[in-house]
């Protein structure tokens, strides 16, 4: 009797053993690998681009998110809105966004690449979809260290149409320069529970029943000052797969609200239907293909002295 008490004893005991072990590493394991916050230190670049910010400091910096296999679409922007141009004297360029493939030809082109248009910002992070809150950081790091002679800056997709005349214009009449930041607002955004949702994200990656006010990802703009703000703050607030929500904790900590950059809209992130004389009033425009961004380019530059009806 006393021996089988014993034995029961034992085997509950080492039956506990292991539940405690269990709960420990699976309770315990997310904090190892602290996934909630950002390193802003993390990782080096692999390629920058040609230029000097200091001694010729551009008006505008378009940073536009890219992967490895959009070689056409940069193709496309070099040689339409993406070109190197000075519009009333002020001076815009545009850079391409990368992470690392583990693919060795992949990078070989996009190394040649960069050395041919040194135009490319890459660091060595996976280049994946949900590490877009990597790639948007890294052009954030990059303003901050390398451009901060910039006036502005515009965070933007390669499937956009960007109207960089009009964005310009705008930007001067609004005659802002610091803690500006603009774009398509969603003032009233809550995180999708839904699993199967493409945006699906867990309580546990955010626990919040909403969202802080952010820009649509498709495109946004903002003074040069706010890219090193965001940098400094962005390792004290959590982390989020969601670049344009990221950046949205990041302001909501620095407490630099959004505002509108005109009295009409001109930030379409869910696209709009071409047409010479409406595409002359938007600053973006998303759901663009490569083969439709010459036409509409070519198509604007050909109506610059024709008459549109006033809106
Ligand atoms: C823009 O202007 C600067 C000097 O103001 C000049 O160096 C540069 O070549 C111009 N760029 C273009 C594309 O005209
Ligand atoms: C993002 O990049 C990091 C660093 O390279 C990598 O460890 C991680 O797996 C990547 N995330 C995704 C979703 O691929
Ligand atoms: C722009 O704002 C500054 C003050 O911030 C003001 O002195 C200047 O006159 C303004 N310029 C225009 C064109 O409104």
């Amino acid at each position: 009797m006393a021996y089988a008490k014993t034995r029961l004893m034992y085997v509950s005991l080492v039956v506990l053993g292991a539940l405690c072990l269990y709960f420990s590493m699976y309770g315990l394991a997310p904090f190892k690998d602290e996934p909630f916050v950002f390193k802003k230190e993390r990782g080096t670049f692999l390629q920058l681009p040609d230029i000097n910010c200091r001694q010729e400091p551009p008006f505008l910096v378009l940073l536009v998110t890219s992967s490895h296999e959009q070689m056409f679409a940069r193709t496309v922007i070099r040689n339409t809105w993406g070109k190197e141009k000075n519009v009333s004297g002020k001076r815009i360029k545009t850079f391409f966004l990368l992470g690392a493939t583990a693919s060795k030809d992949l990078s070989k082109v996009v190394a040649q690449e960069s050395q041919r248009h040194r135009d490319i910002i890459q660091k060595d992070f996976t280049d994946a979809y949900f590490n877009l809150t990597l790639k948007t950081m890294m052009g954030i790091e990059w303003v901050h260290r390398f451009c901060p002679q910039a006036a502005f800056v515009m965070k933007t997709d390669s499937d956009m149409f960007v109207n960089i005349d009009y964005l310009t214009e705008l930007l001067l009449k609004k005659n802002r320069t610091t803690r500006f930041f603009t774009g398509f607002l969603k003032l009233n955004e809550f995180p999708i529970r839904d699993k199967h949702n493409k945006w699906f994200v867990s309580k546990y990656e955010y626990p919040w029943e909403r969202y802080p006010p952010f820009c649509s990802g498709t495109g946004y703009v903002f003074s040069s000052d706010v890219a090193s703000q965001v940098y400094h703050v962005s390792d004290s607030v959590p982390f989020i797969k969601l670049e344009d929500v990221f950046v949205g904790l990041c302001l909501e900590k620095l407490k630099i609200g959004l505002e509108e950059l005109h009295s009409e809209q001109t930030f379409f992130p869910n696209g709009l239907a071409f047409s010479t004389c409406r595409f002359k009033k938007i600053v973006a425009c998303h759901f663009v293909k490569p083969r439709n961004m010459l036409s509409y380019w070519q198509a604007l530059e050909n109506s610059l002295e024709e008459e549109c009806p006033a809106v």
